[in-house]
C-alpha cells in the first residue's frame, strides 16, 4: 500500500468506530441486576411479573402497550413515583410508590421494563 492508500485505509477505521461507538451510546443499556434488585426490594412481584397476569400487567404486556410511544419513559416514571389511582377487583387504591436512591434508578427500572 502507498501512502495515500493507507491513510485512506484508516481513515475508513476510524470512521466505522466512530459510527459505531455513537450506536451504542445511544442504545439504553438496562443494567438488569440492577432493575431485578430494586423489583425484588420493592416487593412489586407481588402483583406483576415478566409476563403473567397477576393483580398487575405483565411487564411485558406494558412494554408493547408502549412500543414506539416517545413518552413511555416518562408516563412510567410519572406512574412509579407519583402513586396514581389503580382499581384492583373494583376497588380503588394507591398504586405502590417506589423506593429508589434516585432517579437514575427509577430510569434503570423503567427501561428494564420497556425492554422486557
Ligand atoms: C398491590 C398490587 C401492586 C403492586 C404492589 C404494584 N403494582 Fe404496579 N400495577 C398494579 C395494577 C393493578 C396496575 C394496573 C393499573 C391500571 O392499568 O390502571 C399496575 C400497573 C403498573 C404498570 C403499568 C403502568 C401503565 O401505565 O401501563 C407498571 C409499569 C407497574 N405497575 C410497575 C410496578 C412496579 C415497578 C411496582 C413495584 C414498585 C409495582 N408496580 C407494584 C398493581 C400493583
Amino acid at each position: 500500500m502507498n501512502h495515500a492508500k493507507i491513510s485512506r485505509f484508516f481513515h475508513a477505521l476510524l470512521a466505522v468506530g466512530l459510527i459505531g461507538g455513537s450506536l451504542a451510546a445511544q442504545a439504553q443499556a438496562v443494567d438488569v441486576a440492577a432493575a431485578e434488585a430494586l423489583l425484588l426490594s420493592n416487593k412489586c412481584a407481588k402483583c406483576h411479573s415478566v409476563d403473567k397476569k397477576k393483580d398487575g400487567p405483565a411487564y411485558k404486556v406494558t412494554a408493547s402497550k408502549y412500543k414506539g410511544k416517545a413518552d413511555a419513559e416518562a408516563k412510567l416514571f410519572t406512574h412509579l413515583t407519583t402513586a396514581p389511582t389503580i382499581e384492583i377487583d373494583g376497588v380503588k387504591e394507591e398504586h405502590q410508590k417506589i423506593k429508589a436512591k434516585d432517579d437514575a434508578a427509577v430510569k434503570n427500572l423503567v427501561n428494564y421494563i420497556l425492554s422486557r
